[in-house]
């Protein structure tokens, strides 16, 4: 048993999705939520800065004194991860090899398509641990970064969005993939406009897959939290919380979450 809770951290509201994800799989947990607000979108960013971005967030978490790190970004995971476990001994999960993974397993013509911000893409993180695991899988990835700003509009259904995204989504015809991985914490959001442009195609949400894979770890090794567990999550963010509040309520359904603004650079 380990009551501690699990630290995600985030560019921004996105990571969200992964917040839902683990109270519905785990619903005994606690969270302490750190969104990097004021630094947002870091899917523009380059590595050096992701990666420095990426470390203050880690060493903000462990302050909060967390049993886990879960990385929710998928261009933090894409791109420090490697750094991030070389710079600290704590257990830290990354949604990009959990997304990976289910990809994997569900193809069955091993034809997988990827969307995600343009510096995900461009680390070409995913390929490299799906080729890992299989070279014979073909991959097609585009990037999409129109879709952060529209789903944080709210825009999940619009005929506007919807437009965008058959544009985007128009890279893959011909291309014959069975899969498409969504690499990018906003996508989720996008499931029923995407399922209706493609339909019939398997799509990988990485907050669900990320979701299974860190229920896995802690019972594995007996560090899930006990039924009478009492912590409350926690939110946090590097910019006013007003925003972030709002938009939160449409990535977080069932719970109105009043998040405290911290400032990274204070010890
Ligand atoms: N959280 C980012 C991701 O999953 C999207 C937003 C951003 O660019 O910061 O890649």
């Amino acid at each position: 048993m380990n009551n501690k809770r699990i630290g995600v951290f985030d560019s921004g509201v996105g990571g969200l999705t992964v917040v839902k994800e683990l109270i519905r799989q785990l619903p005994n947990e606690s969270i302490c939520y750190l969104g990097d607000t004021a630094r947002a979108p870091y899917g523009s960013k380059t590595k050096d800065t992701i990666i420095r971005f990426s470390i203050e967030n880690v060493s903000f978490l462990l302050k909060r004194n967390v049993k886990i790190i879960v990385v929710a970004c998928n261009t933090s995971s894409a791109i420090a991860l490697d750094e991030l476990r070389k710079n600290f001994k704590i257990n830290i999960i990354g949604v990009v090899e959990a997304g990976a993974r289910a990809a994997i397993d569900i193809t069955r013509n091993k034809r997988i398509g990827i969307i995600g911000t343009r510096a995900t893409i461009e680390s070409k993180a995913y390929e490299k641990i799906i080729k890992m695991k299989d070279k014979n899988i073909k991959i097609f990835s585009y990037a999409t970064p129109l879709l952060v700003p529209l789903v944080e509009e709210g825009w999940l259904e619009e005929r506007e969005t919807e437009l965008i995204l058959r544009r985007y989504l128009k890279y893959f015809n011909g291309k014959n993939i069975d899969t498409l991985l969504l690499g990018c914490t906003h996508y989720p959001l996008l499931k029923n406009l995407i399922k209706r442009i493609m339909p019939g195609i398997n799509i990988i949400d990485s907050a669900i897959e990320i979701s299974k894979t860190i229920r896995a770890m802690l019972e594995s090794s007996g560090m899930l939290a006990s039924r009478k567990n009492n912590n409350k999550h926690e939110f946090y963010v590097t910019d006013t919380p007003d925003n972030f509040n709002k938009i939160a309520k449409m990535f977080l359904k069932e719970s109105i979450i009043s998040a405290k603004k911290i400032d990274l650079k204070k010890r």
